[in-house]
């Protein structure tokens, strides 16, 4: 007998359905459903490639039951901002020359997209502790921090209104 059942998730704002088994992690459905910006590294929870936002806490959706993740809003880094409107995260990291192949890169905005909400003015060490779950085998890390400081900063000014 089959343990498969539809799922419901609400994905950047939108209903989407997709019969899984139980045993089914977030990052397998997001993907099953179209959701490919969302990365598949490792698979274990040890290098941040997979984290969306689930109600606004940055998870890593390999380690995340799909059912679990029903009724909550989940974020990916597709629903941050688009190429017509880009995230002020994501914006500090193409300025910032902060990607190099990229495919660290939804993880590691998604998770400074949580820094930035929890700490509105991050310290380093803020930046390097929000990050320390994110592996990334190209950069030396230090143009990602530059960018989330940067972010963080677009984002204050643009609350204040200058
Ligand atoms: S794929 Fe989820 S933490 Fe690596
Ligand atoms: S930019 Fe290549 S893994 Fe991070």
């Amino acid at each position: 007998m089959s343990n498969e059942r539809t799922i419901t998730l609400r994905v950047n704002g939108r209903e989407e359905r997709g019969r899984f088994p139980a045993h089914r992690t977030l990052l397998e459905a997001l993907r099953e459903i179209g959701h490919m910006e969302v990365k598949c590294g490792c698979e274990k929870g040890d290098c941040g490639a997979c984290a969306v936002l689930v109600d606004g806490m940055a998870v890593d959706s390999c380690l995340t039951l799909a059912w679990t993740a029903e009724g909550a809003e989940i974020t990916t880094v597709r629903g941050l901002g688009d190429l017509e409107s880009l995230h002020p995260v994501q914006q500090a990291f193409a300025d910032g020359g902060a990607a190099q192949c990229g495919y660290c890169i939804p993880g590691i905005v998604i998770a400074a997209k949580a820094i930035i909400d929890e700490h509105p003015e991050p310290t380093e060490d803020d930046v390097r502790l929000g990050l320390s779950g994110n592996l990334c085998r190209c950069t030396g890390y230090t143009k990602v921090f530059e960018a989330v400081s940067e972010a963080a900063a677009v984002i204050r000014a643009g609350r204040s209104g200058q």
